[in-house]
């Protein structure tokens, strides 16, 4: 018989429309301190987590164990700074695949090839993200963030 003690570990993949200022420095300012709050938050429950910044939407993946993402779900979709909160998908996952608290990526320059090969605009215009080209993306995101910071290691 096969049992499992991690059967309540869960990712959440949702988007959302971004409240947030037009100016791009006003803008970074604003997810610098919903990262500020949210990395706290998230340490104390034991979730990871990366949320992607991309033309006006949000888009974050939490990793954790049922109850903490369920309630960590909650106060997220409550909050003003964003609206049309949809969830992509919710299931159980057999590990873990995000490293830290809270990390989050704006598009810029220097990671645009990775949205561009995801083309996840029209998807989240048409209200359809697909769950695996999200996390596609999230996971190379992440593994170009470790890369820089020389931790690549870590992915081979
Ligand atoms: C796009 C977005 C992502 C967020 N992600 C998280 C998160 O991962 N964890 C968290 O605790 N709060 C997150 N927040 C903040 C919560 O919505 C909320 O403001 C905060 O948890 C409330 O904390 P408080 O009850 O201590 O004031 C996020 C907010 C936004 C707009």
């Amino acid at each position: 018989m096969r049992t499992s003690k991690r059967s309540s570990l869960i990712h959440l993949i949702y988007f959302s429309r971004a409240q947030l200022s037009a100016e791009p420095r006003e803008r970074a300012r604003q997810v610098a301190d919903i990262a500020r709050h949210a990395q706290k938050k998230n340490e104390f429950s034991v979730i990871t987590s990366l949320l992607i910044v991309d033309q006006g939407y949000f888009i974050q993946i939490l990793e954790g164990e049922r109850m903490s993402v369920q309630e960590t779900f909650q106060r997220i979709s409550g909050d003003i700074r964003h609206r049309d909160v949809h969830i992509v998908e919710w299931r159980e996952i057999a590990k873990r695949e995000f490293v830290t608290s809270f990390a989050y990526v704006l598009r810029t320059p220097a990671n645009d090839a990775l949205f561009q090969k995801a083309n996840l605009a029209p998807m989240l215009q048409r209200g359809t993200p697909k769950a695996s080209t999200i996390h596609a993306l999230a996971q190379a995101l992440q593994a170009d963030t470790m890369a820089k910071q020389g931790i690549d290691h870590l992915f081979v």
